[in-house]
């Protein structure tokens, strides 16, 4: 098949460093040789890191309580029209980031593309510990990437193109068609949110209930089976023994085995036309290790979610 890759090494979603370093470590790491050589994909697009840099604007006041707004909102305009072009020529798009927030252009990108091309909504798993539902207005921290899915579903709107205002709403995707796995850290503001608008979501306690297979299972038949989807994975709903070097790390989340088998699960269902690999952060492991560790993880689950089988 082919691929669009988008290498976003960003960080301006989140206060700490070094996320931007994501990218550019899966790719050392040999990822994309893997994909080419050993999966058979026809890699389509830059290879190297974009760091966007030219889109940082000279001064970014925080605007409604939200932290570097016009630099994320620019990032992610650019980003929406490379996922778009991707998707507008039927290739399967991979993003590597960078902080979540990048969601908010990859989203975007593929919703418009598939609606032109397929004449449908796309449909997102949103695998991770937090919801990252936030609206500008119930985030206490004011980091974007805890908002990615309130922009991206229309619960969040401005009116300022500098504002993420270009979200149009042949970008946006339905709350219906969004459905979560491994939430264990929502903010209260964020459950009321998802409550009030009956946001389909399977928390580490799903799990543990279920097994991740009913889980993927009851995920899948929510969003129907005819539908095209968009796999949005932050590393860190895997659990920080798997994946230490994150920025918001959550214990008591997915085996390394549990997060391959959602996106080989996800794969097999032959509807995949976006994947989103986010939050490695290779500075912030307490050892080396850690980090080698959290960037293997991140290897594998793309792996996975391209085809790689085990037997
Ligand atoms: N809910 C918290 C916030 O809004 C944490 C978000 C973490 N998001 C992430 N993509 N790691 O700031
Ligand atoms: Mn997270
Ligand atoms: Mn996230």
């Amino acid at each position: 098949g082919d691929l669009g890759i988008v290498a976003v090494g960003f960080s301006g979603g989140q206060p700490k460093a070094g996320v931007d370093a994501g990218p550019a470590a899966l790719i050392d790491s040999g990822l994309l040789s893997e994909i080419s050589n050993e999966l058979g994909y026809r890699i389509h697009g830059d290879q190297q890191v974009n760091l966007y840099k030219e889109l940082v604007p000279e001064s970014d006041p925080d605007y409604r309580g939200m932290k570097n707004p016009r630099t994320v909102s620019a990032v992610n305009k650019r980003l929406a029209a490379q996922v778009y072009e991707h998707a507008s020529q039927g290739r399967l798009v991979l993003t590597l980031g960078g902080d979540h927030s990048v969601a908010i252009g990859t989203l975007a990108g593929s919703a418009k593309a598939i609606r032109e091309r397929l004449n449908r909504d796309i449909a997102v798993i949103w695998v991770d510990a937090h919801s990252d539902i936030n609206t500008p207005e119930s985030s206490d921290s004011g980091n974007i990437h805890g908002m990615p899915l309130a922009f991206a579903t229309g619960l969040a709107r401005d009116d300022n193109d500098e504002y993420f205002g270009w979200i149009k709403e042949d970008m946006r995707m339905s709350v219906k068609k969004l459905v979560y796995i491994g939430l264990r850290d929502v903010d209260a503001g964020e459950k009321k949110i998802l409550r009030d608008n009956g946001i389909k979501a399977f928390s580490m306690f799903d799990v543990d209930r279920h097994g991740i297979g009913r889980v993927v299972e009851m995920a899948l038949a929510h969003i129907g089976t005819d539908t095209p989807i968009h796999l949005s994975f932050d590393v860190d709903a895997l659990d920080p023994m798997w994946a230490p070097s994150t920025g918001t790390p959550v214990r008591g989340g997915l085996t390394l085995r549990e997060g391959d088998y959602i996106c080989e699960s996800v794969h097999q269902t032959g509807q995949l036309v976006a994947i989103d690999l986010v939050e490695v952060n290779p500075s912030l492991a307490a050892t080396e290790a850690g980090a080698l560790e959290t960037v293997r993880a991140g290897c594998s689950l793309v792996r996975c979610a391209l085809g790689d089988t085990l037997l």
